[in-house]
């Protein structure tokens, strides 16, 4: 593959990695995608696209050798690598630390002696915290309630230094709750919504912690990745951090019915105590985002649970509609 943009994507082997990687490489402005990945989380049987397209580095962010080599002549890094879950930085706060702050400031030192490529980083609502204000507009106070917050909360902060300290074009994107295709289940820091959909395709009953009524801005990550995409080839910049997410707020025993719908049979729930870390409601406020990236539309959120649920049972060919609900 010759000519066009030269993309790093750093956790390129993760559910939103792989997904862009896919994306990335359908791109005609798109030239060559290296990734870098530890693989403590992500699948190389996750990553999109020609694998001989994709050039293949597995390691760890902090390794700062590798790290810089992957970076150099890439004309945007897009640093999604980190340990992903609220109870998995309370459990063990120094890792989540370590690989999300400390790692970013290795791919922001890499980029800096790269010349500097654009870089894009995912940052999180979980940033928000206990702060009350609805939707969250990204001038509200942060107000993080878990180590995995504060962690995402210097991720953006240390894009905003860079840019002011040694003029790197940066973005730091706000992600709220993405689901979609290629995040799994099956392990203890699963998300919510793969959670749901493996155990009402097994006919298990699915684990609310709480009452079910938190909210959330659910995100399909096609959206995630059509942003992204049009910043690298657009070359959309900010100092300070943009939410990533459409204005929209569902509740966990909404989504539930929906997935009723979906998998046409009832989802049957048990409720477990709330988990430490958690926010109650977590809405965007689109404005920046609808201003930065005009073209930007939202999947409903039915579409993306059918396009998800389906993702599920090609893993699982034996799990069926027909399982789901003869095990009522
Ligand atoms: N999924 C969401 O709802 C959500 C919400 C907010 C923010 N985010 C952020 O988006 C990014 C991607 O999340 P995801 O949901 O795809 O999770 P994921 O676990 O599927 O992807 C993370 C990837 O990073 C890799 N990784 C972890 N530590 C690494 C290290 N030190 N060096 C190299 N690779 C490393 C993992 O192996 C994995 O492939 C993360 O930064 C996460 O914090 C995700």
């Amino acid at each position: 593959m010759t000519g066009g943009l030269r993309v790093t994507v750093t956790g390129g082997a993760g559910f939103i990695g792989s997904n862009l990687v896919s994306w990335l490489l359908r791109h005609p402005a798109i030239g060559r995608v290296t990734v870098v990945d530890d693989l403590s989380t992500g699948s190389t049987s996750l990553l999109g696209g020609d694998p001989a397209e994709t050039d293949f580095r597995q390691g760890s962010v902090l390794d700062a050798g590798l790290i810089e080599d992957a970076v150099a002549g890439a004309d945007a890094v897009v640093h999604l690598a980190a340990l992903p879950s609220v109870p998995r930085s309370v459990a063990d706060p120094l890792a989540t630390h370590h690989a999300n702050a400390t790692g970013t400031l290795q791919v922001l030192e890499a980029a800096r002696r790269a010349g500097g490529p654009l870089v894009v980083a995912a940052s999180s609502s979980s940033v928000y915290g206990a702060q009350p204000d609805l939707p969250k507009t990204e001038t509200s106070r942060a107000m993080p309630l878990s180590p995995y917050a504060v962690s995402k909360l210097a991720t953006e902060a240390y894009l905003g230094a860079y840019h002011a300290c040694y003029g790197l074009e940066v973005l730091p994107l706000r992600f709220f709750n993405v689901f979609g295709p290629r995040q799994r289940a099956g392990h203890p820091y699963a998300a919510v919504v793969p959670a749901f959909i493996d155990a009402a395709l097994s006919g298990r009953p699915v684990t609310v912690h709480g009452d079910g009524t938190q909210t959330r801005d659910w995100t399909f990550v096609d959206t995630v990745c059509e942003v992204i995409t049009t910043a690298i080839t657009g070359r959309v910049t900010s100092p300070w951090p943009v939410n990533l997410a459409l204005g929209t707020r569902t509740s966990l025993l909404d989504v539930i019915a929906l997935l009723d719908q979906v998998l046409d049979a009832p989802v049957r729930v048990e409720h477990a105590p709330p988990r430490p870390g958690d926010v109650a409601h977590s809405q965007a406020d689109p404005t920046q985002l609808r201003e930065l990236f005009p073209g930007v539309s939202a999947v409903p959120l039915r579409e993306g649970l059918e396009c998800t649920v389906a993702w599920h049972q090609d893993q699982h060919p034996a799990r069926s509609h027909v399982d789901a609900r003869g095990s009522r």
